[in-house]
């Protein structure tokens, strides 16, 4: 249906949030009707700022516009009750990631979806992300033969915790970066995970009165015997050249890739010096959020379009509610692993 127009609405515009309006303003079959945040006079400069007609406080306002699909970009214990709420009114959901924080939050937004038929998508925008998308096709194409193992590192500097989000103590690096990488690791590796072992770092952030951990690192068991290990921290220092490292090694019984999309290498900037003198690079991103000409580029709009392109041809997404229940289990089990310890094994996924 390639001429019908998608009306849209956006919950949360905060950092995130601005994304999806603009990538719902640039895509020629998407209207964006209104935007919602709870911080009232953010969503009237919002709304103002992108020319948006209408904007709301409350999502019961929102979903009265007869809407196809909303974003929600809420911070992450904020994602269930709103999903729960558009799904009652039969809306398509693109929510961001992580679906929720709890199991049973999961559970009542994919039954809520379902009873109404819904699609219920969950932001991993890292499967657009084209050198992991080229990792995917080459695994699924076999040319590295049997994954044997992926080294997964997803992790921010320090500014994110302390200074970009206003309630990081309430969620973890687990939650905000975990989720995207043990995402892309279990859609690289197509297999279930069975096991997982995971150690947490603690003191740097409670020290700088941020409640949360500094730091996982993660083995997940692979139902093909095959290990991923994933690292996630969220005290690099602010010096670092780029605000994300994002870096991955998979090997397999024929080949190995590299992944680096983060020190890709294409541009190095040298404007400042550290306090020792010395330059001080900068990588600029090109491949997330790159604006060229005033025009939103990169992967992290393309998932936004595919949503609107699932509810405009009536297509099921590419990621959806079960996939975001099976996350959010890894991250819990992952979360009782380092308290306890001990490795958990993975039952029923
Ligand atoms: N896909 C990605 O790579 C990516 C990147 C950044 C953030 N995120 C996710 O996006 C979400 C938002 O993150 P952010 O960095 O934009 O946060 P933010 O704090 O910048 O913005 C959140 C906004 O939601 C509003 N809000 C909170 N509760 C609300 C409610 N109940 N109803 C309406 N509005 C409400 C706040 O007032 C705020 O304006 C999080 O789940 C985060 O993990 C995803």
């Amino acid at each position: 249906m390639k001429g019908k127009r998608v009306r849209l609405g956006v919950v949360g515009v905060g950092i995130w949030g601005r994304m999806h309006i603009r990538a719902y303003l640039q895509h020629p079959s998407a209207d964006l009707v209104a935007v919602c945040d709870r911080d009232a006079e953010r969503a009237a400069r919002t709304a103002r700022e992108f020319g948006v007609p209408k904007f709301y406080r409350h999502v019961e306002e929102l979903l009265a516009e007869n809407l196809d699909g909303i974003s929600i970009a809420t911070p992450d214990t904020a994602h269930a009750d709103i999903a729960i709420k558009a799904a009652a009114k039969g809306v398509h959901m693109l929510v961001e990631k992580p679906l929720a924080t709890t199991v049973s939050e999961c559970r009542r937004m994919i039954a809520a979806a379902k009873a109404k038929g819904v699609y219920l998508m969950v932001d991993w925008h890292n499967r657009w992300n084209p050198p992991y998308y080229y990792a995917w096709r080459a695994l699924r194409d076999g040319e590295l033969g049997d994954v044997r193992y992926i080294y997964y590192r997803l992790s921010d500097t320090i500014y994110v915790p302390t200074k970009m989000l206003p309630w990081a103590g309430e969620s973890s690096v687990l939650l905000f970066l975990g989720s995207h990488a043990l995402d892309t690791t279990c859609w690289l590796m197509g297999e279930k995970p069975v096991r997982i072992f995971c150690q947490r770092q603690e003191g740097i952030l409670t020290g700088r009165g941020v409640p949360t951990a500094d730091m996982y690192i993660t083995v997940v068991n692979f139902s093909n015997g095959a290990t991923a290990v994933v690292e996630n921290s969220w005290v690099l220092p602010q010096s670092s050249p780029s605000l994300i490292d994002h870096k991955c090694e998979i090997i397999g019984s024929k080949g190995v890739i590299y992944l680096d999309p983060t020190h890709h290498g294409a541009i190095a900037k040298y404007t400042a010096k550290t306090s020792a003198g010395f330059p001080h690079p900068s990588f600029p991103d090109l491949f997330i959020t790159p604006e060229i000409h005033e025009k939103q580029m990169g992967f992290g709009v393309e998932s936004m379009y595919h949503f609107v392109e699932c509810v405009r041809d009536g297509k099921k997404p590419l990621t959806s509610g079960e996939d975001g229940l099976l996350n959010t289990r890894l991250i819990i089990a992952a979360e009782e692993s380092a308290r306890k310890g001990l490795p958990i094994k993975l039952r029923n996924l």
